[in-house]
């Protein structure tokens, strides 16, 4: 596979936008406008984004949170940051109430005549690939960093008969997840949060058939993700598979960016010039898998699915 080339010398208008984040309170400001441009325009779309966030807000979530929370858990550093300009990144109320409408924001995007639809249709554009290639029906299921549980109620929706597992190092999230699932379907209501890490899940040895990391791999550095990786590896049955589903580096859409919106998009995503970086395919092939199949699944996304390798 082909690595994205990474720019060396920034242009004019990237080294501007680098300058006013390099001004703390030029940056504070610049997130501030970025984040209500943003709401403004999740809410034109028919996003509901500050009701959303009221309803959310005003509800005690004492229950859910003592269900989840792990309170031996050590996090990462490099998780520990700030993440989609929050400065507590993904370990905050604010961050964990919002996620959803931002996704259904940023997705609306992906295709011009889907609006509000096109998170819906990423995900099926994934389960589509995943139906198509996984031969036999997954009966185990984890789903790697499922965050408020989006991409984990989907998988439940199109394996109804599988028992699976949600992994978030964000009790926050996770939190927010397990309130989703009890106003889901019943079979959701038997979705097991655990908020532990990605790479130290603690599931026991070849114990699922799937492993699924939904948009999870951009937020990593290259360390992590091999570490996910060989994790995936361990906790999956001989002949399971990883399907790795996220932003493709090498899509029309990256490639042409104009570099100062990639530079502004890099200041709330830390660890993207190390996922553009990571070649997936010879890393997956080197810690274990088989040479995954690579389908571009969006205009600017694309699923991974690796098998083990037979030994
Ligand atoms: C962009 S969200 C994707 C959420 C969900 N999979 C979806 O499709 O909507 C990435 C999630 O990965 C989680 N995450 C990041 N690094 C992780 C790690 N090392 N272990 C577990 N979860 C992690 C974050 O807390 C966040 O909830």
């Amino acid at each position: 596979m082909t690595v994205i080339p990474t720019k060396t010398s920034l242009g004019l208008s990237s080294r501007l936008v680098n300058g006013i984040l390099a001004i703390k309170p030029l940056a504070n400001f610049a997130k501030t406008r970025a984040r209500n441009m943003m709401i403004n325009r999740a809410e034109a779309l028919g996003v509901p984004w500050r009701k959303n966030l009221e309803q959310l807000s005003e509800r005690n979530w004492e229950r859910e949170w003592d269900a989840v929370v792990n309170r031996q858990l050590q996090y990462p550093e490099y998780y520990v940051t700030s993440f989609h300009a929050y400065p507590e990144g993904n370990l905050s109320w604010k961050a964990a109430w919002e996620v959803e409408s931002a996704a259904y924001a940023v997705h609306a995007k992906i295709w011009q005549e889907a609006g509000i639809k096109g998170d819906a249709k990423l995900r099926q554009s994934y389960h589509q690939v995943l139906q198509e290639q996984l031969t036999s029906k997954p009966a185990t299921i984890v789903d790697l960093g499922c965050g408020v549980g989006m991409s984990t109620l989907t998988l439940q929706d199109i394996y109804p008969q599988a028992q699976i597992t949600g992994i978030d190092l964000s009790p926050y999230f996770l939190a927010v997840a397990s309130y989703r699932a009890s106003q889901a379907s019943t079979k959701a209501q038997n979705i097991n949060w655990l908020n532990v890490a990605a790479e130290a899940t603690g599931l026991p040895d070849n114990s699922c058939d799937l492993v699924s990391a939904c948009l999870v791999f951009h937020e990593l550095p290259a360390t992590a993700a091999q570490n996910i990786i060989l994790e995936a590896r361990r906790i999956l049955r001989p002949g399971g598979h990883l399907a790795i589903m996220d932003m493709n580096p090498q899509s029309e859409q990256f490639l042409k960016m104009p570099s100062y919106i990639l530079t502004l998009l890099k200041s709330t995503e830390p660890y993207l010039d190390q996922y553009f970086g990571l070649d997936i395919e010879k890393t997956l092939v080197k810690l274990g898998f088989s040479t995954p199949t690579i389908t571009c699944n969006s205009p600017r996304h694309r699923t991974i699915i690796a098998k083990i390798a037979s030994i």
